[in-house]
């Protein structure tokens, strides 16, 4: 997600009349001002942009370009498979291959048990699903005043009408009228807190509490030690389904599978998406354990009338085969352990620049370089001005109201680390030197 309104005034591009496409997250006032960045090709960890121009995508797109651009292998699946079978419904007992071997691949890696897979077109929508499973799992099993959901300040769920309401973000909350009802967000880094919140509401009354494994989108904030075994424990004790969103966090960013493995506890769903294709196609889903499959597949739940018309999408699931082949065959999940060290080793040398209030990395292969209050209050510096002097040097990062984010794909290198952070560190001088 891009938040924060970025200027096109430092590119040299010259004007084009503005397009028809409407960009959300942005200032569309900025956008028809100047020309749009257009993105014209990719490889590796390397954008090019209309004028031929390169850069370093810092971000790995949104989060989710684990392997890396232009893979033809991936290209090549997805040609085999269109032509073979485009699409079809997996509706009824509707089936097709790729989604059935994804769906028990899934399964053999995912840290809950008997899991069965729900599959969607992203993040968002599986939020969405796991939500109304969590609250319809309750009602088919006779606590029908379960409905509650809590999730955690910071948070990110996508934007879809559950995620908008479990945000831990207001700004993303108002201005809809009301949500989705029975929801609330406990501060992220304290598990007494949702123990308290669990109280508050009445235990009987809670459905589900959602958390992402290292906040991502929200600023990258990593559990504190113990966090994640003392909320799975808090959930077991009051009966509250523990859903793990794993859509950053999954697919080798953290060194695993889905984030959560490094915490050594056993959700209940967990929700993928991003790194599952590596963006190659729209894809996402849910994991679910079989405890609450069951009243679905053998009782009062018996069918969930839940589902989109794209679930199942035997091109979208080929592409996250032809991804995780690549994943496993590259080993990323113990190479991304490597490249987190170097990125925090790198970011961390950001802590003494006098913009940056503080970093924040070293799980997971993403990190935060927060901006000192007195840089965004006293002198006026916003984080856009950083990610425009940034691309103006050919680095993409992703700028958040007060911390540039930085996300990079798995494979790359220690040099383009390097780069990355050295230029990030001439975008913050030179947006000092301006104020
Ligand atoms: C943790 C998390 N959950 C859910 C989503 C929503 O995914 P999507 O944008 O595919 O709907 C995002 C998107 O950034 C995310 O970071």
């Amino acid at each position: 997600m891009t938040e924060t309104v970025v200027s096109s005034a430092l590119s040299s591009r010259e004007h084009r009349e503005p397009s028809r496409l409407w960009h959300t997250f942005c200032d569309m006032n900025t956008v028809t001002k100047g020309p749009e960045f257009v993105v014209e090709r990719a490889e590796g960890v390397w954008l090019w942009d209309a004028s031929g121009d390169r850069y370093l995508d810092g971000t790995a797109s949104l989060w989710y370009c684990n392997v890396g651009h232009g893979r033809t292998e991936i290209a090549d699946a997805v040609h085999r498979q269109i032509s073979t079978l485009d699409a079809y419904t997996v509706y009824g007992d509707f089936s097709n291959r790729p989604a059935v071997e994804l769906s028990e691949r899934l399964s053999a890696h995912a840290p809950v048990a008997d899991p069965r897979v729900i599959l969607t077109c992203g993040g968002g929508e599986s939020i969405d699903t796991a939500a109304k499973l969590a609250r319809r799992y309750w009602a088919v099993t006779g606590q029908p005043g379960r409905t509650h959901l809590i999730s955690r300040t910071g948070g990110y769920h996508g934007l879809h009408g559950f995620g908008t309401s479990i945000s831990g973000m207001d700004r993303f909350r108002s201005g809809y009228g009301r949500l989705v009802e029975d929801t609330s967000v406990v501060p992220h880094d304290s598990a007494a807190a949702l123990e308290a919140e669990i109280l508050r509401v009445g235990p009987e009354r809670v459905a589900a509490f959602f958390a992402e494994p290292v906040v991502g989108a929200g600023g990258v904030f990593p559990p504190q030690e113990g966090y994640f075994a003392e909320v799975s424990r808090i959930c077991h004790r009051y009966g509250v389904l523990f859903v793990v969103d794993s859509v950053i966090c999954g697919f080798g960013r953290m060194g695993n599978w889905f984030g959560i493995e490094r915490f050594g506890v056993d959700p209940d769903m967990i929700v993928f998406a991003k790194g599952v294709s590596s963006g190659y196609l729209p894809l996402g889903g849910v994991v679910v354990g079989g405890r609450v499959a069951d009243p679905f597949y053998n009782g009062e739940g018996n069918p969930f009338m839940h589902g989109t018309t794209y679930a199942g999408h035997p091109t979208a699931c080929t592409a996250a085969m032809a991804n995780l082949d690549i994943l496993e065959r590259e080993d990323l999940f113990t190479v991304s352990l490597e490249v987190e060290r170097q990125l925090d080793g790198a970011l961390r040398s950001l802590a003494g620049h006098p913009l940056v209030a503080e970093v924040r990395s070293g799980v997971g292969v993403m990190g935060a370089v927060e901006l000192t209050e007195e840089a965004l209050v006293r002198r006026g510096i916003t984080t856009a001005e950083v990610f425009a002097e940034a691309r103006a040097r050919g680095v993409i990062v992703r700028p958040i109201p007060t911390a540039l984010l930085v996300s990079p794909p798995l494979i790359i290198t220690w040099e383009q680390i390097d780069h990355l952070v050295s230029t990030l560190a001439a975008a913050l001088d030179a947006v000092a030197s301006r104020h």
